[in-house]
C-alpha cells in the first residue's frame, strides 16, 4: 500500500478525449501531454488518448517527445521548447516535429536535417500577441523565406500560435490574434511554403470559440477533465484524485497546541488524525487552514501548519470512527464530497493547472478505469 497516491482515472481521460474530438469538428485534435501529461503520467495517458481519437500530440521538450515515441506513440508529436545546441538529429530521426520560434532555430533544423539526410517536419510558431515564444512579426518573412529555400531538408506542415486571453472568450485580443495567425499563414504562402495544418486553440478556446479551430485544436487541461475557469461546465470528468493515509489517530485535550509553532489549539477535548502528506509532496504550505480532507465520505479540517511530510486533521469527537490506515482524500472530482482542484486553486489564489501539477515527491500514481 502506498502512503500517497495520485489515482488517475483513464476512463475519464478516454471520455474527455472523445468529447474534445467531437468538439473539434472537422479540425484535427492535438493532445497536449507536456509536463508529464499535466502530471498524470504522459506515457500512460497518451496511449489512452491515442486510442480515443487524438490525431497528434504536443509537448514542450524534446525529452518529452522521445518518451512518447519510446512508449509506442506513432502519431505526429510536436515539440516546441528546445535550443539549437540540443540533439536535433536524434529528434528528426525519431520523427519528432519541431516547433520553430526563431531564425536561429530555423537555421539549426535545416542544418540538422541535412546532416542526417532526413526531411525535418517543422511547424513555425508565430508570435501573434502573447509575446512569449514565437517568431515576431518583423521576422516572419526572414524565417519563412529561409525555410522555403531549404525545401530539400524541411517540410513546413503548419503555422501555430498561442492565445494570451483565451479564458476570456469575448476578449477582442482573441480575434486579433486569430487575424494575425491568418496574416502569418498568408505571408508563409507568399514565400512558397504550403502550411496546411495550422492551429491556435487551447482548452478555453476549444470549449468556447468554435470559430478559432483552424485545421487543428490543441487542448491540454480539458483532457484531464478540468475546466480552465471555475464554474464553466462542459461535462468533463476530472481524472486525478490525490489521497494520503491516516498514519496516527490520537487524543488531544482542550487547549493543547498542534504542530510547529502551536498555531492551532484544540477548543475542546477530541481526536486528531495525522496524515502523510506535506509540502515535500506538493501540498503548499500556503494552504494551511484551508484544506478539508475527506475520510470515508466525511470532511474534516486540517489544522496547524503544513509540515514537510505530514498534516494534522481535527476529527472532533471522531463520530465516524476514523482509524489508522484510512484514506484521506485531499482533492478529487468532487463526486464523493471531497474538495476539488478548483477549491484548492481558490484557496491558494492560483489556477487548477497548478494544483494538478503540484503532487510530486513520494506520490505514487495508480491507474484505474483501464
Ligand atoms: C503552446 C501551447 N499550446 C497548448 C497548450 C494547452 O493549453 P491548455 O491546457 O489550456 O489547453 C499549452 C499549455 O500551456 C501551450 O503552451
Amino acid at each position: 500500500m502506498n502512503l500517497l497516491t495520485a489515482r488517475i482515472d483513464l476512463a475519464a481521460i478516454a471520455y474527455n478525449t472523445r468529447l474534445l474530438k467531437k468538439r473539434a469538428g472537422a479540425a484535427q485534435l492535438m493532445a497536449v501531454v507536456k509536463a508529464d501529461g499535466y502530471n498524470h503520467g504522459a506515457a500512460k495517458v497518451a496511449q489512452t488518448i491515442a486510442a480515443n481519437g487524438a490525431d497528434q500530440f504536443g509537448v514542450a521538450t524534446l525529452a518529452e517527445a522521445h518518451e512518447l515515441r519510446a512508449a509506442g506513440i506513432t502519431q505526429p508529436i510536436l515539440s516546441w521548447i528546445w535550443t539549437p545546441e540540443q540533439d536535433l538529429r536524434a529528434a528528426i530521426s525519431d520523427g519528432i516535429d519541431l516547433g520553430v520560434s526563431s531564425v536561429e532555430q530555423a537555421h539549426a533544423v535545416v542544418a540538422a536535417a541535412r546532416a542526417c539526410g532526413r526531411t525535418a517536419r517543422v511547424t513555425v510558431k508565430a508570435d501573434t500577441g502573447l509575446h512569449r515564444a514565437g517568431v515576431p512579426r518583423c521576422e516572419w518573412n526572414g524565417v519563412f523565406g529561409l525555410l522555403a529555400d531549404a525545401h530539400d531538408a524541411v517540410n513546413v506542415t503548419g503555422i501555430f500560435s498561442h492565445l494570451a486571453c483565451a479564458d476570456e472568450p469575448g476578449n477582442p485580443e482573441n480575434n486579433a490574434q486569430a487575424q494575425r495567425l491568418k496574416d502569418a499563414i498568408a505571408a508563409a504562402r507568399e514565400t512558397g511554403l504550403n502550411p496546411s495544418v495550422n492551429h491556435l486553440a487551447n482548452t478555453p478556446a476549444v470549449l468556447t470559440r468554435d470559430d478559432l479551430g483552424f485545421d487543428m485544436v490543441r487542448p491540454g487541461l480539458a483532457l484531464y477533465g478540468l475546466e480552465p475557469v471555475a464554474g464553466w461546465d462542459n461535462g468533463l470528468r476530472p481524472a486525478m484524485t490525490l489521497a494520503a493515509t491516516v498514519t496516527v489517530v490520537k487524543p488531544v485535550d482542550k487547549g493543547e497546541g498542534v504542530s510547529y509553532g502551536l498555531t492551532w489549539r484544540a477548543g475542546h477535548k477530541g481526536v486528531l488524525a495525522v496524515v502523510s502528506m506535506g509540502y515535500a509532496d506538493g501540498l503548499a504550505r500556503g494552504l494551511a487552514g484551508t484544506i478539508e480532507v475527506t475520510i470515508n465520505g466525511h470532511r474534516y479540517p486540517q489544522v496547524g501548519v503544513v509540515c514537510m511530510d505530514q498534516i494534522v486533521i481535527d476529527l472532533g469527537s471522531n463520530p465516524h470512527g476514523v482509524t489508522m490506515g484510512d484514506e484521506a482524500v485531499i482533492f478529487g472530482p468532487g463526486t464523493s464530497g471531497e474538495m476539488t482542484a478548483y477549491d484548492l486553486a481558490r484557496a491558494l489564489d492560483t489556477i487548477p493547472y497548478e494544483i494538478i501539477c503540484r503532487p510530486h515527491g513520494r506520490v505514487v500514481r495508480e491507474y484505474v478505469g483501464q
